[in-house]
C-alpha cells in the first residue's frame, strides 16, 4: 500500500514546501493570537498552544511541553472524540496521520495561509489542514482537506473542519437557538465533563433551531468588555455539529465541521473531500470585542460586497402575501415611492400558469410570470417600477418543487424522494435533487434567464422553505451517504457559477426567516432575512441574537404591521440593521407617512456608520428591561446610539449607560433624531455636548424624562472639529 512520500509531494504540488526539522513549531499568528504546533520526533503534529500572542516569541519555544493532538483520527490510541475516521478500501477502520511538510504564504500583507500536509504511512491518504490568518481583524479560518489514492473508494465517517484544544478551569458556552419565529436565543451555560453538541439535522435550513455560531469562555463566563474566548462560527449551510468534550483531565476538545449523521461519505480515488470553514476569533477583552473582530471580519472577506452600501426596499409580503395583480402591485409602487426607498421586492406568488401559485400548494418549480395576475410579465413590472424612479427585485426558491407543477409532471425523477414511501410534505412541497447535475443546470439556467430576459431586476430574495425529510437522491443510487453533504455543496456551486455571471447583484438569503444564515452561504449573498417574526419587540432580541456574529449591513430588518407597537418604535428597531419596509403604505395615516419618508433619509444619511461602524452592546434585554446599542465610527468622529425600552415595570431602576467607541479627547454634541414630525425631543441629553471621555467615565441617564415601555429613542452623537 506504501507510496513514496515525493510522488505525494509532487502528487499535490506541494514540493516547494518548507521541510520541517522534527520538533519544529508551526505558528499561525495574528496580530493578537498565537495557535501553534509542534512536530514531535514520531512525525506526530501536536497543538501546543492557543491564545494571546506572546510578547517575546523565545517563549514559545517553552510551549512543546503542552502537546494535544492536532486533528485526531480515530482507530488507533485516542479515545475520545476523532476529528475524522476512516475506513479504507480494504476495510482497515483507521488512521495513522504523520506530519510531512507545511507552507505558508502570504496572500496580501493582511491575510496568511499555513497549509500542514499530514500522511499516512501505510496507506495512501493524505489530510492537509489548512489555515488563513486574517492579521488585522484577528481572524483565522480553518478547514482540511482529504484525499487518497486507494484503488477503491474509502469511507469517511468523521470529518472535522477544526479540531482545537483548550485548558482552563472551566468552560462556558453561549448558544443560539429557537425555531421558526423565535429564532436566535442566546443561552449560556457551564459544560461540564462529557460531551456537549450543538448540531443539526434538518438538512437544509439547516441553522432553524440552532445556529452553528457560538461563544466559548474559559475560566470564567465572558461579559461584553471582559473575559477569555473564542466566537466560532461554521460556514456551512448543511447539517453541522460543533461539540465540545471535556476529558477526565479538564481539557476541552473542540471539534466542529459537517455533521455525520447519516453521512457516511464515500470519496472515490484522487478526489478531494473539503471541509467547509471554521472561522474563529480569540480575545481577552470580551464578546464585544470578538463581535467587532468578526464584523470586520465579515465585511472585508465574508460577505459578498460586505464594503458597499445596500439598497433600502418595500417588500409586499406582510402587505398582500399573494394575493395580488399588476395593478395592486403598481399601484404599491407609489407606497415605495412616499416612503422613499430605493427598490420594490416582489415577493412569492407571482408566477405559474397551469397551477397558478395562489396559495403555498401549487407552481413551485413553474418559474413563468402568471399570465392572469401579471399579463405584462416581469418586464412590464420593472419598466413600471423603473419609470417610478424604483429598483425592482424578485422572489425565487429554485431548490423546491410543487406536487402540483409543470416540472414535477415533467421530471418526477429530479426530485429527493424515498422509493416505497409516501411522499413527504412540508410546506407543501418537495425538495430538488440538487446532486443530479441536470437539476444543477436547471436551476442556474432559471436564474440566468431571468436576469438576463430582465437586466433591469436589482435585487433578488432567494427563499427555502422546508428542510430534508425522507431523503433519497435518485442520483446518487447506492451513495446515499453522500446526500446531506453533496446536496449543500451543490447549492453552492450553482450560486457560485451564477456569482460569476452576476457578480454584485444584491441577493438576500432567507430560509422562511433565519432558517439559513452562515458565512458558507453568506458569501455568495448580500444579506439575510433574519425572521418572519417581525414583531419588533421580538426583533430586539433576534437582530440582537444575529448582530453577535453578522454585520448590520446584513441583517434585513423591516417595518410591518406586525406586533402591537408604535411606529417610531417599529422603524427604531428597523434602524439598527439593514432597514427596509414590509406594509401597506395605504394604511398609515399621512402622518405615519411623513415619518417615514423622513426615517428613511435620516437612515440613509447615518446608515455609513450603522453599516461600516463598530457595534458595542451597552445594555443587553437579556439582563434589563432595556436594549441599548451603538454604532461608532471607525474614525471616531460620529456615533449612533439607539435606546429601546421593552416591557419594564413602574419605578424600574435604569442605571447610566457607559457609551463606547469614542475618542475621550474628542467632544460629542448629541442629539436625537427619528422624531415624530413637528415634535421635539423630551430627551433630558438632547443638544448637550460632552467629551468622549465623560460619556465613556460617567455615561448618560437614558432613563431620564418621560419614559414609557415600548418607546425608544435615537441619538446622533458628532464630534466638534
Ligand atoms: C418565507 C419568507 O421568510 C417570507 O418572508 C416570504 O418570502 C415567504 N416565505 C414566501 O413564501
Amino acid at each position: 500500500m506504501t507510496k513514496p512520500i515525493s510522488c505525494f509531494l509532487m502528487i499535490f504540488g506541494l514540493a516547494t514546501a518548507v521541510s520541517a526539522q522534527h520538533g519544529k513549531q508551526i505558528v499561525v499568528a495574528t496580530k493578537s493570537t498565537t495557535l501553534i504546533f509542534t512536530v514531535s520526533t514520531d512525525q506526530k503534529l501536536y497543538q501546543s498552544y492557543l491564545g494571546q500572542k506572546l510578547t517575546n516569541p523565545a517563549d514559545q519555544d517553552l510551549l512543546t511541553a503542552s502537546r494535544k493532538g492536532a486533528y485526531i483520527a480515530a482507530g488507533m490510541e485516542d479515545l475520545f472524540e476523532p476529528a475524522i475516521r476512516m475506513v479504507h478500501a480494504d476495510g482497515n477502520p483507521s488512521l495513522d496521520l504523520r506530519y510531512v511538510t507545511h507552507n505558508q504564504h502570504q496572500d496580501d500583507e493582511n491575510v496568511t495561509t499555513t497549509n500542514i500536509m499530514l500522511q499516512d504511512p501505510k496507506y495512501p491518504v493524505e489530510v492537509v489542514l489548512h489555515f488563513t490568518t486574517y492579521n488585522q481583524e484577528n481572524v483565522i479560518k480553518e478547514w482540511t482537506e482529504v484525499r487518497h489514492h486507494e484503488k477503491k473508494p474509502v469511507t469517511l465517517t468523521n470529518y472535522a473542519s477544526s479540531m482545537l484544544h483548550f485548558e482552563a478551569s472551566k468552560y462556558w458556552l453561549s448558544q443560539f437557538d429557537g425555531d421558526y419565529m423565535t429564532e436566535m436565543r442566546m443561552k449560556e451555560s457551564q459544560l461540564t465533563p462529557g460531551i456537549k453538541i450543538l448540531d443539526s439535522k434538518l438538512g437544509t435550513r439547516a441553522q432553524m433551531y440552532r445556529s452553528p455560531s457560538f461563544y466559548l469562555s474559559l475560566n470564567k463566563p465572558s461579559d461584553e468588555n471582559s473575559g477569555e474566548l473564542i466566537a466560532g462560527t461554521l460556514a456551512w449551510s448543511g447539517n453541522f455539529q460543533c461539540s465540545f468534550e471535556i476529558d477526565q483531565q479538564n481539557s476541552l476538545r473542540m471539534i466542529t465541521g459537517m455533521n455525520p449523521y447519516a453521512s457516511e461519505y464515500k470519496l472515490l480515488p484522487g478526489k478531494t473531500f473539503e471541509t467547509p470553514a471554521f472561522i474563529f476569533t480569540y480575545t481577552k477583552s470580551g464578546k464585544g470585542d470578538a463581535t467587532r473582530n468578526l464584523h470586520r471580519w465579515a465585511r472585508n472577506y465574508g460577505v459578498l460586497d460586505g464594503n458597499k452600501p445596500r439598497l433600502t426596499l418595500l417588500n409586499n409580503w406582510e402587505a398582500t402575501h399573494m394575493d395580488f395583480n399588476q395593478d395592486v402591485l403598481v399601484e404599491l409602487f407609489d407606497g415605495a415611492n412616499k416612503l422613499g426607498v430605493d427598490l420594490f421586492l416582489l415577493d412569492d406568488g407571482w408566477f405559474g400558469n397551469k397551477y397558478p401559485r395562489d396559495a403555498d400548494k401549487t407552481a413551485l418549480g413553474d418559474w413563468q410570470a402568471d399570465r392572469k395576475k401579471l399579463p405584462g410579465g416581469i418586464g412590464y413590472l420593472v419598466n413600471a417600477a423603473n419609470k417610478k424612479h424604483l429598483q425592482f427585485g424578485i422572489w425565487l426558491e429554485p431548490e423546491m418543487v410543487s406536487p402540483k407543477s409543470e416540472l414535477y409532471e415533467k421530471h418526477p425523477d429530479w426530485i429527493l424522494k424515498l422509493p416505497n414511501r409516501e411522499e413527504s410534505y412540508s410546506r407543501n412541497q418537495l425538495v430538488l435533487d440538487l446532486i443530479n447535475p441536470k437539476v444543477q443546470d436547471f436551476i442556474y439556467d432559471m436564474v440566468n434567464e431571468l436576469l438576463i430576459k430582465n437586466p433591469g431586476i436589482a435585487f433578488i430574495k432567494w427563499d427555502c422553505n422546508r428542510m430534508l425529510t425522507n431523503s433519497y437522491s435518485p442520483f446518487l443510487k447506492d451513495n446515499q451517504g453522500n446526500l446531506f453533504i453533496d446536496y449543500n455543496r451543490s447549492l453552492f456551486d450553482i450560486l457560485r457559477r451564477l456569482r460569476e455571471k452576476h457578480p454584485h447583484l444584491p441577493i438576500m438569503l432567507c430560509a422562511g426567516g433565519g432558517g439559513r444564515v452562515d458565512y458558507g452561504g453568506l458569501k455568495y449573498f448580500t444579506e439575510f432575512w433574519p425572521s418572519d417574526n417581525t414583531d419588533a419587540l421580538e426583533r430586539v432580541f433576534i437582530q440582537w441574537g444575529y448582530l453577535n456574529f453578522f454585520p448590520s449591513l446584513t441583517v434585513s430588518s423591516h417595518v410591518t404591521s406586525m406586533g402591537k407597537q408604535s411606529l417610531k418604535f417599529r422603524t427604531d428597531v428597523a434602524m439598527m440593521g439593514k432597514m427596509g419596509y414590509d406594509i401597506r403604505v395605504k394604511n398609515l395615516t399621512p402622518e405615519e407617512i411623513k415619518f417615514s419618508n423622513q426615517a428613511v433619509k435620516t437612515y440613509k444619511r447615518i446608515s455609513e456608520v450603522i453599516w461600516f461602524g463598530d457595534l458595542y452592546r451597552l445594555v443587553s434585554p437579556y439582563e434589563e428591561n432595556r436594549a441599548v446599542l451603538m454604532y461608532a465610527s471607525p474614525d471616531k468622529s460620529s456615533a449612533v446610539l439607539f435606546n429601546y425600552l421593552l416591557n419594564f415595570r413602574r419605578k424600574e431602576y435604569m442605571g447610566k449607560v457607559l457609551l463606547q467607541g469614542l475618542d475621550p479627547m474628542k467632544r460629542y454634541q448629541i442629539r436625537e433624531i427619528n422624531l415624530l414630525p413637528d415634535t421635539k425631543s423630551t430627551q433630558a441629553e438632547d443638544g448637550k455636548t460632552y467629551s468622549g471621555d465623560y460619556l465613556m467615565t460617567v455615561g448618560l441617564n437614558l432613563s431620564a424624562g418621560k419614559i414609557a415601555p415600548l418607546t425608544s429613542a435615537v441619538f446622533e452623537l458628532i464630534a466638534e472639529k
